[in-house]
């Protein structure tokens, strides 16, 4: 049925046993009952209308991310709802299916409010999708998903805590869909999973493990959607924000056999100097946490005997979209955008600090207008996972990658896998040159004012992030 508000609010939930933990979040009336930052499924072309209603003691916005909208609905900090206030969405989806999420996004607060839990999931469906849904046979809530992920600091109390303005804020208690310690009773068969980094600032590489190996994983969808086909994998990097669809099967292991859904271990990168030694003490603010790159047990799957006759096993088809071709980019203007830190260790891109240098829009591009932007890491930094708001985009090509990311190489242009499809979230690894197509064809009128930041939120917190017109 379909929902007319949420309300952001504060209430009080058993999360973990024992003391409740208080969490801000979107909550909703559903047939009578109350739910929190409920999983919302939406039809390509179906309009949304939903107020905001901002229970909250400071303002907040509801953000819908990776959705192309007009800047009145993208609910980001241009925007704010006051503490009281109310707001009105209204917008159709015009987004390929695929998993979205919507989330707060109030300036220099989005950390904070995302990490006491003001965000949740939106399951958008297509003609495609149903057709494929059809084919795999993998009913929804059983073995087609979602799994939401995401780290929070928890102090003895059972509350989550977090301190403003702190470099990377990562937990010591990992929640699968809200739950901690998660375990999930699998038949040996296939399953789909709508994997999504809900985390702050941790960065994944998520892999399903079973007797220390990783399982085999087609990946299917990125961000945006649907790919055109399968791609093997045995892992993923998975940045905060970022979403991948993959398929996994369970059919060669027996009944009473686990697999685990786990981070496996990775060069961080973090702020390295030369000599490769952090240089502030990461875990300093986080007491428990596992330090960023370190292996992370997410989930457990336990193998159960299938309640229901054994079916057919599943064909995975070839073809899984129609996906446009990379576009010929040749011609079309190219926009540098560096990302670095000052001496004094804050974040920029190109000159633009949004807190430090101002809100007004850093460039302006014209509606219509397609153009290349060319993202460039610096050497001694960390990986930036980079979100654009307003559309989604193509990944052109990737070079002077680190070791990790030029082993996935599967295509021209140093792509991976999960470059293949539609994404609004690219990660860009220190020393990285990432380029980007970009196709500002929009409907409305008048300027629309986006934002473009890193998804690691306590960077785009301190200001890394610009606002841009399209005019
Ligand atoms: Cu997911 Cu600007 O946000
Ligand atoms: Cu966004
Ligand atoms: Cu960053």
């Amino acid at each position: 049925s379909r929902l007319s508000a949420l309300s952001a609010s504060i209430a009080a939930f058993d999360i973990f046993g024992g003391a409740h933990t208080e969490l801000w979040h979107y909550a909703a009336e559903h047939e009578g009952r109350r739910c929190a930052d409920p999983l919302l499924r939406a039809q390509r072309g179906e309009r949304v209308r939903l107020s905001l209603r901002n229970q909250l003691r400071e303002a907040t916005t509801v953000h819908w991310h990776g959705l192309a909208v007009d800047e009145a609905n993208d609910g980001s900090g241009l925007h704010p709802v006051a503490a009281g206030a109310q707001r009105d969405c209204d917008f159709s989806i015009d987004n390929r299916a695929g998993l979205y999420w919507y989330h707060a996004h109030p300036h220099g607060r989005t950390g904070a409010q995302l990490q006491r839990g003001m965000a949740g999931l939106l399951l958008i469906e297509d003609e495609e999708e149903r057709a494929l849904q059809q084919r795999l046979g993998l009913t929804w809530g059983e073995r087609d998903l979602p799994l939401m992920i995401a780290d929070k600091q928890v102090d003895a109390r059972n509350a989550i805590i977090y301190k403003d303005c702190a470099d990377d804020w990562i937990g010591n208690r990992v929640l699968v869909n809200w739950t901690p310690e998660p375990y999930l009773d699998v038949a040996p068969a296939l399953y789909r999973f709508r994997l999504a980094n809900v985390a702050n600032a941790r960065m994944l590489r998520p892999a399903f493990v079973h007797r220390g190996q990783a399982l085999p994983m087609l990946l299917i969808g990125t961000d945006g959607g649907l790919l055109e086909r399968p791609w093997p994998v045995e892992d993923l990097f998975l940045a905060p924000a970022q979403r991948a669809d993959v398929l996994v099967d369970f059919s060669a292991l027996a009944p009473g056999e686990r697999a685990l859904l786990r981070s496996l271990d990775y060069v961080a990168m973090e702020n390295e100097d030369e000599s490769g030694a952090f240089q502030p003490d990461p875990m300093a603010d986080h007491p428990g946490a596992v330090a960023m790159g370190d292996p992370l047990d997410l989930m457990e799957l336990r193998v159960v005997a299938p309640h229901a006759p054994a079916r057919p096993p599943v064909r995975v088809p070839e073809r899984m979209s129609a996906l446009p071709p990379l576009p010929d980019t040749e011609g079309w203007p190219v926009r540098a955008l560096r990302l670095r830190m000052d001496d004094q260790g804050r974040w920029f891109i190109n000159d633009w600090n949004f807190h430090l240098t101002g809100h007004e829009p850093a460039f302006s591009v014209r509606r219509g207008s397609r153009e290349v932007w060319e993202l460039r890491n610096s050497m001694t930094s960390m990986p930036h996972p980079i979100h654009i708001h307003g559309l989604q985009f193509r990944v052109l090509s990737r070079s002077i990658s680190p070791p990790d990311i030029r082993g996935r190489k599967v295509a021209e242009g140093g792509l991976g896998p999960q470059d293949l499809g539609w994404n609004d979230t690219v990660v860009i690894w220190p020393g990285e040159i990432v380029r980007l197509a970009l196709d500002f064809d929009q409907p409305w009128r008048g300027t629309q004012r986006y934002m473009l930041h890193c998804h690691n939120l306590e960077h785009e917190d301190m200001g890394m992030m610009i606002s841009f017109a399209v005019t």
